[in-house]
């Protein structure tokens, strides 16, 4: 049986790229059914409609860094609609609090750019860059009601070269990140007896 997959993206989109790959070259057994967005102009909600796969814009209403209880509730009953067993935060840039956390319990992974619990938060290349570590990378995790917090389920790391600039450390931490979700994805659908 295919996983069923919901992902939810604020940016671009290249893990969401990098999950259909997996998919259409068999290494992972699963079906992207709908892709949601907090950015009404998001590349992803894009490169999901050029993949064929359902996107919504969704309105988040009030808040600048979660959802409206309401809005939760709205995205709750699309990802229910349309079958989703697990969610996929894929660079969705808003912290989770209620309706989703609630229904979907277990069942919401998040992909980070840094070997959490350091450096949660935005643009965590650049806070890794700047405290001088040799290495960084990216963790695929449990979401609880934090800002990048929850139960780590996996971890790929990324060495930091003397001469870095954010841009290339960046590039290099997403390749990485390209390669754990969907191997984590995999992994949960091979547990879960799929
Ligand atoms: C990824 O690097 C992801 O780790 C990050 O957003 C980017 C989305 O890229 N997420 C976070 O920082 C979450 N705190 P994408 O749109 O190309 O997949």
């Amino acid at each position: 049986m295919k996983l069923r997959l919901g992902v939810l993206g604020s940016g671009k989109g290249s893990n969401l790229r990098a999950i259909v790959e997996c998919i259409n070259d068999g290494r992972l057994n699963a079906e992207v059914r709908l892709v949601l967005s907090d950015v009404a102009n998001a590349g992803i909600l894009d490169l999901a409609r050029d993949l064929n796969i359902p996107a919504m814009y969704v309105r988040p209403g009030r808040f600048r860094t979660k959802l409206d209880p309401e809005v939760e509730q709205d995205m709750v009953r699309l990802l229910n609609e349309a079958d989703v067993e697990l969610v996929v935060l894929a660079g969705f840039m808003r912290i989770l609090k209620g309706a989703l956390l609630s229904s979907f319990a277990h069942r919401i992974i998040n992909i980070h750019p840094s070997l959490l619990p350091k450096y949660p938060g935005l643009e965590a290349w650049k806070q890794a860059l700047k405290s001088g570590e040799k290495e960084t990378g990216c963790t695929v995790h449990y979401v609880d009601n934090g800002i990048d917090t929850g139960p780590i389920i996996a971890q790929k790391k990324v060495s930091i070269e003397p001469d870095d600039t954010p841009e290339r450390l960046h590039a290099r931490i997403q390749k990485a990140e390209h390669e754990l979700l969907p191997m984590v994805i995999a992994d949960l659908q091979g547990s879960a007896g799929g």
